[in-house]
């Protein structure tokens, strides 16, 4: 055989992976093949491959006699709507995608790449976990990739995409990464699987309802996306890039935007003349933001706060804002966590912050003292007080207690702080107040109820507007809500050069 025929035949070879009848099991169980999810991720003909050719070096159980060129992992780099990515797919149809050592090094050959070329990393998983044949060479593998993930993150975007099984320690490469993708009912993710629970603890349980997609978007948060099928998984995080810029170093891109009627009326009527009524904060960011812009991360996680990208007069923003349509928009021990990791993202990818703020406080109870409500709250105030990009508030109601503090407050380094007239900003409030400070009058007096409502008020009046804080500049300007998209897209472009420097450090300890 000459020489370029051997080369196409080679080429051809590793393009089977691990034969046709793999792949129609892959298919049968409603899953794309590694090449097949490669193809609907980057821009048409962009992927390059690099190690078609790798394989393992594995000599026990007779492996030696089945050797499969890529080793169950297709690498290289694409475009992705004309920007350089990087990629690992792993081929469930080789060895279940399992990890071998030379599967390792093809996946911190890309890490290492992306991070020297300042491009993102997308994992697309799909692996039985470590390959059993070949014991610790495989786990040395994994903790090579665990390493690398760390070293990078900050660095570059890290995306896992979760397509199939995730299990063992392999959960803990995406764990280190920035956003993990699930598919609905066809990828889930644990430490240890339904077998090994029951046997530790007695308990039956699937696997998609110990780790499936739902599990972790709602109740867990390990998960920020989900969706039907594996290709609105890849829409997902083809928009989520869009935001994002290539490297810690770079702006995420900027569309287009010429000026226009920046006015937007309706924000006068969302806010609700009772003060105990709730609202969506979505209408408020669906307003500001540029039209259609809005997209939400880790929406059915902690919903009591609200985190996402969106765009203002073109230009990406992160945007935290609590939800009073749900639990009050009390923070908690998971909105915390929530936000402080989105807050951190944005700030290691210089993409500026926003925040709407409507907060009655931290949440009381048991639970969350007990489950450290004092570490994981002072999580998110941490991440506000280190970030650098530009950060502006809006307070559109209530900024009670230390919640007003830790929503980025001007004290804790917020650029810009806007107040609706609608803003109370108390230590708590009206009625809890009055009861506290006028407790001995208010016993005294002969109708309670009324000398309740009667300090109340006297509270409220003294409080529960935007003007105090504004006298003492810790607002810096009252708006009315139909300028809040003009007065932001100002304040934004003000602070585009931004610099702002922490000082000389190892690494700060933030509260884990
Ligand atoms: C080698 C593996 C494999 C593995 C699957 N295969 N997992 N080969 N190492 N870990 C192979 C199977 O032998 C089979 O080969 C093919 O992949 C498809 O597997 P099936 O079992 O037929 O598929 P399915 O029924 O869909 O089940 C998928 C699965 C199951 C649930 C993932 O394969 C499974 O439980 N695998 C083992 C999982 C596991 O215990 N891994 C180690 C975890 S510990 P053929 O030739 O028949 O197609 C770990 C530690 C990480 O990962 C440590 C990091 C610190």
């Amino acid at each position: 055989m000459d020489k370029r025929t051997l080369l196409l035949q080679m080429r051809e070879k590793s393009l089977e992976g691990g034969g046709q009848d793999r792949i129609q099991s892959q298919h049968k169980k409603g899953k794309l093949t590694a090449r097949e999810r490669l193809h609907f991720l980057l821009d048409d003909g962009s992927f390059q491959e690099i190690g078609a050719f790798v394989q393992h070096r594995s000599k026990d159980f007779g492996m030696e006699q089945q050797l499969i060129p890529g080793d169950g992992v297709v690498t290289g780099y694409g475009t992705i709507n004309g920007r350089l990515v990087y990629v690992f797919s792993q081929d469930f149809t080789v060895f279940g995608g399992s990890l071998s050592e030379t599967h390792a090094e093809k996946i911190c050959k890309v890490m290492d790449l992306a991070m020297k070329n300042g491009a993102p990393v997308i994992g697309l998983n799909d692996s039985g976990g470590a390959r059993i044949q070949e014991g610790v060479v495989s786990l040395g593998g994994y903790a090579d990739i665990f390493y690398k993930n760390t070293i990078a993150s900050g660095v570059v975007p890290q995306l896992s995409m979760i397509m199939g099984p995730c299990a063992g320690g392999a959960v803990y490469s995406p764990a280190i990464t920035d956003f993990i993708l699930m598919v609905e009912h066809t990828s889930y993710m644990f430490v240890t699987g339904p077998n090994v629970v029951k046997t530790v603890t007695h308990e039956e349980v699937s696997s998609e309802d110990l780790g499936g997609a739902s599990v972790h978007s709602s109740k867990s948060g390990v998960a920020h996306f989900t969706a039907a099928n594996e290709v609105e998984s890849i829409k997902q995080l083809r928009t989520l890039l869009s935001y994002i810029p290539q490297n810690c170093e770079e702006q995420a891109p900027a569309i287009p935007y010429e000026a226009a009627d920046e006015d937007r009326p309706t924000l006068s009527n969302i806010v609700p003349e009772n003060a105990n009524q709730p609202y969506d904060i979505r209408e408020v960011i669906e307003e500001v933001a540029d039209e259609g812009s809005f997209f939400e991360v880790h929406k059915n996680y902690a919903e009591n706060i609200v985190v996402g990208f969106a765009r203002l007069a073109g230009k990406s923003i992160g945007i935290v804002a609590n939800q009073p349509s749900f639990l009050a928009g009390v923070l908690d021990i998971n909105a915390s966590k929530k936000a402080a990791r989105f807050v951190r993202f944005c700030d290691a990818f210089n993409v500026p912050l926003l925040v709407f703020e409507d907060v009655p406080g931290f949440l009381p109870g048991t639970d969350q003292e007990w489950n450290g409500i004092i570490t994981n709250g002072a999580k998110l105030l941490y991440a506000f007080c280190e970030a650098t990009v530009p950060r502006i508030t809006v307070i559109t109601r209530k900024a009670y207690g230390g919640a007003y503090d830790v929503m980025n407050s001007k004290h804790i380094g917020a650029d810009i702080n806007f107040a609706w007239p609608t803003a109370e900003i108390a230590v708590m409030g009206a009625k809890g107040a009055a009861e506290i400070i006028f407790k001995k009058e208010i016993d005294a007096a002969p109708d309670k109820e009324a000398a309740l409502k009667a300090k109340e008020a006297e509270y409220a009046n003294i409080f529960a507007n935007p003007y105090r804080a504004a006298e003492r500049g810790f607002i810096d300007e009252v708006i009315l809500p139909e300028e809040t998209r003009y007065k932001l897209i100002k304040a934004f472009k003000m602070l585009e050069n931004k610099v702002d420097k922490l000082p000389r450090k190892k690494h700060g300890n933030i509260p884990l």
